[in-house]
C-alpha cells in the first residue's frame, strides 16, 4: 500500500488499518452507518479518509469528505499530514476549517474541521447536502459538539440515503454508539500493542510538575534509547516544564546525551507543532510535554515512556451557581490511554506519578460527557435556530441536566435572544450568526446601539485570545509588569485590552513594538485575525461598524449589555456576584486590583486557591445613573488534590493611581 511507506513513519511501521482497506471499503458500501473502533494511531484518522477519496463507489467528486475532530491543533495538524501524504499542498484538496479559520477552498474533497464547525455548518446547509460522507472522528470524546452532531446527522440520516455516515472511536464505548444509531454496525481494526509496565508513586507527590521533571531525567540518565511523553494540563505548566528541563540539561552539559523537548498544545503556532513529528536525532532522546491532546487524538511514534501525573482540565459547570470551574482531575480511561501511548512500538514504561491507591479510589472509571456538565447557552442558540423548538425531546445519547437547559434558556431569554414562549427571536438569529458564546455576541450586536462597533469588535477578538497577551518572562518580571502597567487606563480591563490592540495599530502592527512593550506578538496577530473575520460577519448580521471615538461609556454599555449576568458587588473585602451570591475576588493581575470599585463586570471566573476573577479588570459605570459596567476575567483552576497544583506565577502588580469614577448603580440586574 502506497500509504504505508510514507517519508516520515519509514517503512518498518505499518498501520494496524492496512490490511483491512478492503474489508473497511465493503462494510461501508453496504452500510449507511458504521461505527469503527480501533487503538490511537492505527490509522483512522489519516487513512480512512484517503481510502475514501480513492474510490468512486463511495465518493464523487462534487461532494465533500468531512472528518471532524475535537480539538483544533488535531484537525490542523492532521490535514497536514494527509495533505503532504497524498501530495498535495495544504488548503487545495485537502484542508481544514476551525473557528476563525479556513483552509480549504473550491477544489477541496477532504476537510477535517472541529466538531464545533460542523454543527454550525448546519445553519446554512440543514441537511448537509454538500457531503457525501461524514466521520465523526474521536466520538469517545463525547465533546458536547460531537454529542449534538450525534443526534442532528442521525436525523438526517434518515432522508438522506446517499450520506455515509461513520463514527470513529478509541477502544472505548463502541457498543453505546452502536446502540444509539439503531445498531449500527462495529468494525473492529485489530490493535496491536506492546505490554506497558506501569510504575505507581509510594505516596503523593507535593508538586508534580517537579516530580515530572525529576522523572524525564532520571528516565534519560538510566534508561534504554527510546521517546518520553509527559502529560500536563496547559499551556503555562507545559512552558515552565520544558523551560525548567533545559535548564537542568545545560546545567548537567556535556555529563548526558542530548535531550530535545518539545511542547505541544492548543495555541502553539503550526509550524512549532509540526515539531513533534519529526524524528529524534541519532543518539538524542526526545521528550514532548503535552496536554491530553497526545492522549489519543495525535500520535507521536517511537514513544517508549509515559509520565502521567494524573491531572487534566475539565470544564466543569455548576447549574446553581452559573459558574464554570475548570477542575483537575483524570478518568482512570484516559489513565489508561495514555499508559497505551508507551506501548505502540515496543514494550514500554508508563510512570503514575500517583499512587495505586489513589488510581483505584479517587479517580472516576470514565469522563462524564461535557454536555451533561457544561452551559448549553451556545448549543440551545443554535438549535433553536435550526429550528428544534422542543429540546426536552431531542435525540441525545446522554441527556444534559433538565437544570442546566433551564437554565440555558433563561439565560438566552434574559439576553433577548428567546421570546417569552422560548422561540428565537430576531435579535436570537443574529446573535446565532456569530460564532462565540451568546454573551459575548450580545455585547457585539449590542454595540450596535450604542455606536461603538469599532472598539467592541477589538474588545471581543482580545478577548478570545485572552490569558497570552502579555508576555512575562521569569528574568524580567520587573520590566514586563512596568510594561503591562503602562497600558493601564480608567474602566478596567476591557479598555486596557482596547488601549494595547490601538497602540500596536498605530505602531503599523509592529512585531519589535511587541517586543519592546513585552506583548506576545502572536496573540497579536491572532487578535487582528478574529476581529477581521468578526468584521466581515457584521455586514451579514447588519451592523454597522462605527467608533465612539474617544468615548468609553457607550463600550462599557455594550459590555454591559451582554454581561449583565457578570455583575459582581464589592462586599467585605471580596465581591458578591449579583445573580448567584457567590463570593468572589478580583485577581492581582487585574487592573481594578487595587481600585476595588464598588461594581464591576467580569469576563470569566477563574478558580484557583481563591475564587479570582482573573484579569477581571474593568469596570465602568454609566454616568446616568442608570447602570454600570466593568470588567473582565478570565478561566480557572480549582485545586481538586492537595497539593501537587503550580502556583500562578502572576504577582500582584500596583495599580496605578486612576481617577474613580463614582459609581452608582441601582441594585441587582433584573431582566
Ligand atoms: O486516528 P488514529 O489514532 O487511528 O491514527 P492516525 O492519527 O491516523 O495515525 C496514524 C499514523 O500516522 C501514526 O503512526 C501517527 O504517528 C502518524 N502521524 C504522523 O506521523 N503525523 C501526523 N501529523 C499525524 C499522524
Ligand atoms: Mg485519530
Amino acid at each position: 500500500h502506497k500509504n504505508g511507506q510514507t517519508k516520515e513513519t519509514g517503512n518498518n511501521l505499518y498501520l494496524p488499518i492496512f490490511p483491512f482497506r478492503e474489508d473497511l471499503l465493503r462494510a461501508i458500501t453496504q452500510h449507511q452507518i458504521l461505527v469503527i473502533e480501533g487503538e490511537t494511531g492505527s490509522g483512522k484518522t489519516t487513512q480512512i479518509p484517503q481510502y475514501l477519496m480513492e474510490d468512486v463507489r463511495l465518493h464523487s467528486r462534487r461532494n465533500e469528505i468531512g472528518c471532524t475532530q475535537p480539538r483544533r491543533v488535531a484537525a490542523m495538524s492532521v490535514a497536514a499530514r494527509v495533505a503532504e501524504e497524498t501530495g498535495v499542498k495544504l488548503g487545495n484538496e485537502v484542508g481544514y476549517s476551525i473557528r476563525f479559520e479556513d483552509c480549504t477552498s473550491e477544489r477541496t474533497v477532504l476537510k477535517y474541521m472541529t466538531d464545533g464547525m460542523l454543527l454550525r455548518e448546519f445553519l446554512t446547509e440543514p441537511d448537509l447536502a454538500s457531503y457525501s460522507v461524514v466521520i465523526i472522528d474521536e466520538a469517545h470524546e463525547r465533546t458536547l459538539h460531537t454529542d449534538i452532531l450525534f443526534g442532528l446527522i442521525k436525523d438526517i440520516a434518515r432522508f438522506r440515503s446517499d450520506l455515509k455516515v461513520l463514527v470513529a472511536s478509541a477502544t472505548l464505548d463502541t457498543e453505546r454508539f452502536s446502540c444509539f444509531f439503531d445498531d449500527a454496525p462495529v468494525f473492529r481494526i485489530p490493535g496491536r500493542r506492546f505490554p506497558v509496565d506501569i510504575f505507581y508513586t509510594k505516596a503523593p507527590e507535593a508538586d508534580y510538575l517537579e516530580a515530572c521533571v525529576v522523572s524525564v531525567l532520571q528516565i534519560h540518565v538510566t534508561q534504554a534509547p527510546g521517546d518520553c511523553l509527559v502529560f500536563l494540563t496547559g499551556q503555562e505548566e507545559i512552558e515552565a516544564c520544558c523551560e525548567m528541563l533545559q535548564e537542568r540539561c545545560r546545567r548537567l552539559g556535556s555529563k548526558i546525551a542530548e535531550l530535545v523537548v518539545l511542547p505541544i498544545y492548543a495555541n502553539l503556532p503550526s509550524d512549532m507543532q509540526a515539531k513533534i513529528f519529526s524524528p529524534t536525532p541519532p543518539g538524542a532522546r526526545k521528550v514532548v510535554v503535552a496536554t491530553n491532546i497526545a492522549e489519543t487524538s495525535l500520535t507521536i511514534d517511537g514513544i517508549i515512556y509515559v509520565i502521567d501525573p494524573g491531572f487534566c482540565k475539565q470544564k466543569s459547570y455548576n447549574a446553581r451557581t452559573g459558574m464554570d470551574v475548570f477542575a483537575l482531575s483524570l478518568p482512570q480511561a484516559s489513565a489508561n490511554q495514555r499508559a497505551g501511548r508507551a506501548g505502540r512500538v515496543a514494550a514500554g514504561k508508563c510512570f503514575r506519578l500517583y499512587t495505586a491507591w489513589a488510581f483505584k479510589h479517587e479517580m472516576e472509571e470514565t469522563t462524564i460527557p461535557e454536555i451533561q456538565r457544561t452551559n448549553l447557552g451556545n448549543v440551545v442558540l443554535l438549535l433553536k435556530s435550526l429550528g428544534i423548538n422542543d429540546l426536552i425531546h431531542f435525540d441525545f445519547m446522554d441527556p444534559p441536566p433538565h437544570e442546566t437547559l433551564v437554565l440555558a434558556l433563561e439565560q438566552l431569554y434574559a439576553l433577548g435572544a428567546l421570546n417569552h414562549l422560548g422561540e428565537l427571536t430576531k435579535m436570537g438569529r443574529r446573535m446565532a450568526e456569530l460564532p462565540v458564546d451568546p454573551m459575548l455576541s450580545k455585547m457585539i450586536l449590542a454595540s450596535e446601539q450604542y455606536k461603538c462597533s469599532e472598539e467592541v469588535l477589538t474588545i471581543a477578538a482580545m478577548l478570545s485570545v485572552n490569558n497570552s497577551i502579555f508576555y512575562r518572562p521569569k528574568d524580567k518580571v520587573v520590566h514586563a509588569d512596568n510594561a503591562r502597567m503602562n497600558f493601564t487606563v480608567p474602566g478596567g480591563d476591557h479598555l486596557v485590552l482596547l488601549n494595547v490592540y490601538n497602540q500596536w495599530v498605530e505602531s503599523g502592527f509592529s512585531t519589535q513594538w511587541c517586543y519592546e512593550n513585552f506583548i506576545q506578538f502572536r496573540s497579536m496577530r491572532r487578535a487582528r485575525d478574529v476581529r477581521d473575520q468578526l468584521e466581515g460577519l457584521m455586514e451579514r448580521i447588519e451592523v454597522e461598524v462605527v467608533s465612539s471615538l474617544e468615548d468609553s461609556v457607550p463600550i462599557r454599555k455594550a459590555i454591559t449589555a451582554g454581561y449583565f449576568y457578570h455583575t459582581a458587588r464589592l462586599s467585605k473585602g471580596g465581591y458578591k456576584t449579583v445573580k448567584h451570591q457567590q463570593t468572589v475576588y478580583v485577581h492581582p493581575n487585574s487592573s481594578l486590583f487595587e481600585e476595588q470599585p464598588r461594581w464591576l463586570i467580569y469576563h470569566e471566573l477563574v478558580f484557583t486557591t481563591k475564587e479570582f476573577m482573573r484579569q477581571v479588570p474593568m469596570f465602568v459605570c454609566d454616568r446616568d445613573r442608570q447602570r454600570l459596567v466593568a470588567g473582565s476575567g478570565s478561566s480557572l483552576l480549582q485545586e481538586q488534590r492537595a497539593g501537587g497544583q503550580q502556583q500562578q506565577e502572576d504577582a500582584p502588580q500596583t495599580g496605578q493611581d486612576q481617577g474613580r469614577a463614582g459609581i452608582e448603580a441601582q441594585g441587582g440586574h433584573g431582566q
